[in-house]
């Protein structure tokens, strides 16, 4: 993906798809358990930002792009904790073992190159008892749905709209293969066309 659709159309097409109320609900709800030192793979837009609750004392935002400069240090600046930004893919996470309390991805198994390698990382670096907070979309659990994913997910994935993103990942399945253990797990279809609504949202454990 060229450097200069990355910076500047993407970044409002992921701002209209993905930042309007539905999704801040959502991402509310997702993030309602967060706590202490929190590191935030595929950060994006700082779209979470609002949502992060009281108990949360430091953000370490990650992720290989840097997009919409003004608008993420507004964000930024308008949280209670301090936020660190840095600038990395998630399969190789540049922190110590053991570090954060909670690691949360919204939106973002989707789009990454190898989703187990960096969710055994988020494993790797989340303190014994850590909780991974998640909110993702994937494959449907209805046959026919999972077939139409399976369908359109090449032409979807290089159509430059997306960006990368898969439409039919087992992303339960994924975390499982991480070693995370998941804790909470709900399913549900968010709108339509519900080969890009059928989410799940829920945390694991290490
Ligand atoms: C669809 S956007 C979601 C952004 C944000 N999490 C949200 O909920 O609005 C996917 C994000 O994943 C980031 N990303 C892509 N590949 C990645 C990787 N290998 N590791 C970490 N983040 C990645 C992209 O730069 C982008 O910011």
């Amino acid at each position: 993906m060229s450097g200069v659709y990355a910076r500047t159309i993407f970044p409002w097409l992921l701002e209209l798809s993905v930042g309007g109320e539905r999704f801040a609900r959502e991402r509310a709800k997702a993030l309602r358990s967060a706590y202490g030192e929190v590191l935030e793979v595929g950060f994006g837009t700082g779209l979470n930002l609002p949502h992060y609750p009281r108990g949360v004392t430091r953000l370490v935002a990650l992720d290989p792009e840097q997009m919409l400069p003004a608008k993420v240090s507004k964000r930024i600046s308008a949280v209670s904790f301090p936020v660190e930004r840095v600038r990395q893919t998630g399969e190789r996470l540049p922190f110590a073992a053991n570090r954060f309390d909670c690691v949360v991805t919204t939106l973002t198994l989707c789009t990454v190159a190898d989703p187990v390698r960096v969710l055994r990382e988020i494993r790797r670096v989340l303190r014994p008892g850590g909780t991974y907070l998640f909110l993702e979309h994937g494959r449907g659990t209805k046959p026919r749905v999972a077939r139409l994913q399976d369908w359109l997910n090449l032409p979807w994935k290089y159509s430059g709209v997306a960006r990368g993103c898969n439409i039919n990942r087992p992303i339960d399945s994924l975390i499982v293969q991480s070693g995370l253990r998941i804790a909470s797990l709900e399913r549900y279809v968010l709108g339509r066309p519900r080969i890009l609504t059928e989410m799940y949202r829920g945390f694991a454990t290490s």
